[in-house]
């Protein structure tokens, strides 16, 4: 086998257009640490897991261990169990008529985003996105060869108002904004809502524009604090919003389940462009049986406890090691703490020091795009370090940041 393999006359033009994936950054070594959005492997619902996928497969293992189609449930759409369980809760949380129509499974909310993108973008197509974001999301769209149009985010979220701005001037040269991409709950990385005032404003826009709307909430049930905002799909009166959850932020990523929510015909879109050959028949079974025997619910508030405790000793941690140097938000709800240094420490300086000595969060220009920002973040990742040791592994970050300073 020779060393290097010459691709450059085979690889499409999607693959050639855009920015790698977010996973595709050798130079980052995820070691423990604050730096990935992974949850605490410690709620894990491992006994139940078990428990429930040997009952299926001891059940229903004809059909679990098949593909989907015909009699074993849709294979693009996915296990129709489970679609009609989410359709239930759906109506239940955000109090929207969806019935199994409007429920398409996915593996992880990531592939929503990639399908919807597929579903909807032409080249030359402007996206708005928030500024900071997730760079999954600005990949998709690029390698589409659609542009991501940037709106920077303040305390409550996007800036609507700039917003329509930014349409307006696409407008002008005659150009049509085709969706806006929003973590409006609990958003990465900045772990900020998108206040309520702002979600109806939105929607008046979406209307007055004609643009779709695709809500990333992933992140969405895990609040610790302050009072629940109605989701943007349960506002909107207009079917214009589709809406991406998963269970890899709430149960386990390995599940690699997620699902799209919206109007039946939105769905259809998605699963027309659908090219794998649907999910696992077997973990969508599995996933039914957790929300059917009522377990889901639980388990939510206990990972919620769970991080609640984490969010307030990082928070407590920074304090103590870090303030003056550095500010932070104090998010409600989420993974993630949004971190900018004071003004004249060198970021990458910080993450040096602490990769050094073992600690590493995901460096603030990741999420920014080009031109890379003015001020240096970073994110801070508060879930996964176990709790004894956050306290610790911040300590290590406030040294990084001392010696940082007065280099
Ligand atoms: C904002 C956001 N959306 C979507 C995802 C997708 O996660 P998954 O595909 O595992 O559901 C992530 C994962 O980090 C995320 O941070």
């Amino acid at each position: 086998m020779t060393d290097a393999l010459d691709l450059s006359s085979f690889r499409s033009r999607a693959a050639q257009r855009g920015r790698p994936g977010y996973w595709d950054f050798p130079e980052v070594q995820i070691k423990w640490a604050f730096e990935a959005g992974l949850p605490d492997p410690r709620t894990f619902p491992i006994d139940d897991l078990v428990r429930i996928s040997e009952r299926v497969l001891r059940e229903d293992a004809d059909d679990a261990l098949q593909y989907g189609g015909g009699a074993h449930g849709s294979i693009v759409y996915g296990w129709e169990g489970l679609r009609d369980r989410l359709a239930e809760r759906t109506r239940r949380v955000d109090g929207r008529e969806v019935d199994r129509r409007g429920v398409l499974l996915t593996s992880g909310g990531v592939q929503g985003i990639s399908l919807f993108c597929q579903a909807f973008l032409d080249e030359g197509d402007a996206v708005a996105v928030e500024l900071p974001t997730w760079e999954a999301v600005v990949g998709s769209v690029q390698r589409l060869g659609a542009e991501p149009i940037a709106v920077p985010v303040d305390g409550d979220g996007l800036r609507v108002d700039l917003l329509e701005k930014q349409i307006e001037a696409l407008r002008a040269a005659g150009r049509r904004l085709k969706f806006v991409y929003t973590i409006a709950t609990f958003h990465t990385p900045t772990g900020v809502c998108l206040s309520l005032e702002r979600r109806r404003r939105l929607l008046e826009l979406a209307r007055q524009w004609d643009f779709l709307v695709l809500e990333d909430n992933v992140y969405g049930e895990l609040r610790y604090s302050g009072e629940t905002l109605p989701t943007l799909f349960a506002l909107d009166t207009s079917e214009r919003v589709v809406k991406i959850d998963s269970f890899s932020k709430t149960v386990a990523p390995a599940l690699r389940l997620g699902w799209v929510t919206g109007h039946p015909d939105a769905i259809a879109a998605l699963s027309a462009v659908r090219g794998d050959l649907g999910v696992s028949q077997w973990v969508a079974r599995v996933a039914e049986t957790f929300l059917t025997e009522g377990l889901y619910e639980p388990h939510l508030d206990k990972i919620r406890a769970v991080y609640r405790d984490k969010r307030d000793v990082a928070l407590a941690a920074l304090e103590q090691h870090c303030a003056g140097s550095l500010h932070w938000n104090v998010p409600d709800g989420g993974y993630f703490l949004w971190c900018t240094l004071a003004d004249g420490i060198d970021g990458r300086e910080v993450m040096k020091r602490a990769f050094a000595e073992g600690v590493v969060c995901r460096p603030g220009e990741r999420f920014c795009g080009d031109p890379e920002p003015a001020k240096s973040y970073f994110r801070l990742a508060f879930t996964m370090v176990p709790h004894e040791a956050i306290e610790p592994g911040i300590a290590v970050l406030g040294r990084a940041i001392a010696a940082s300073t007065r280099s």
